[in-house]
């Protein structure tokens, strides 16, 4: 495992989150501000939120953020794109959706309805603050629970995203708190979880999405998919310096192995 793949370090990075002096109640992203409670995932010490937003076509406004370069090869399949997807339209499924920032900003864009899914009951009111605080707490539901527990039998929708805790940590690892659980994924049981079951609540012509990145075991993660009858696909890459290292991002889309195998 090479050093930016540490999931000691990213733990690390998750306590410190936590605890820093700056951290605020409320921050500013996007031309917004956004309520940021205690034991929630803070987007604004890593780029990964707003590496989400553009790559859901939620960005600008202001554009991409200072010091965000463009895409490299990922050795993925089908040949990495640098191009941020076309704005989400229809219904959307957030799992882990944190403070809600990208749930909200969807809604806002013209999404609906959005459910903002979380396993941390801190992030569900979260959310729940932040469509309030934005007006579209007609249009976003927050439900607690583990990957899509909190739905019911019936829901679809028409993309289901995910921004997810893609650093592996072993097997065995034991969460010491659930803040853990946004930065590390103990053998990759929910991402194969997700995986395997995201496609049932899915819409006809519905997009299972994936924000990943090399942070994560990206060959592990394609044998997974493999594993669970998917393939994944890269819609969109960007590369960013983070803490000392160049990181890259990528929005991944599961499809069936099968319909890929037949196009
Ligand atoms: C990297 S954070 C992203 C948060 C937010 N979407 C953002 O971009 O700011 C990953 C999120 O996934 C949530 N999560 C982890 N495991 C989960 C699970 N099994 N079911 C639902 N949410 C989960 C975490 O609690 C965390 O909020």
């Amino acid at each position: 495992m090479s050093e930016v793949q540490s999931y000691v370090r990213s733990l690390q990075r998750s306590q410190e989150s936590l605890t820093r002096a700056d951290r605020p109640s409320v921050f500013t992203m996007r031309g917004r501000d956004w309520d940021l409670l205690d034991e929630v995932f803070a987007p604004i010490y890593s780029p990964s939120t707003g590496i989400a937003l553009d790559f859901l076509g939620l960005g600008p406004g202001p554009g991409p953020e200072p010091g965000l370069g463009s895409g490299l090869g990922s050795g993925l399949t089908d040949g990495a794109a640098e191009a941020e997807q076309a704005p989400l339209k229809g219904s959307l499924l957030e799992i882990g959706c944190g403070t809600g920032i990208i749930a909200v900003t969807a809604a806002l864009a013209g999404c609906g309805p959005v459910v903002a899914a979380d396993i941390s009951e801190r992030a569900v009111e979260n959310a729940a603050r932040n469509a309030a605080r934005h007006g579209v707490s007609d249009r976003v539901r927050a439900v607690h629970g583990d990957l899509f527990s909190g739905l019911g039998p019936g829901e679809r929708f028409d993309t289901i995203f995910w921004s997810s805790n893609y650093v592996r940590a072993p097997e065995d690892y034991e969460y010491r708190s659930v803040h853990e659980r946004a930065y590390v994924d103990a053998g990759y049981a929910v991402h194969r979880r997700y995986l395997a079951e995201a496609p049932q609540w899915l819409t006809a012509g519905g997009s299972v999405l994936l924000h990943f990145s090399n942070r994560g075991d990206v060959e592990g993660l394609n044998a997974i998919a493999a594993e669970t009858g998917r393939e994944l696909r890269v819609l969109a890459t960007r590369s960013v310096p983070e803490g000392g290292d160049m990181v890259e991002h990528m929005l991944l889309e599961a499809v069936s192995a099968r319909t890929a195998a037949a196009n």
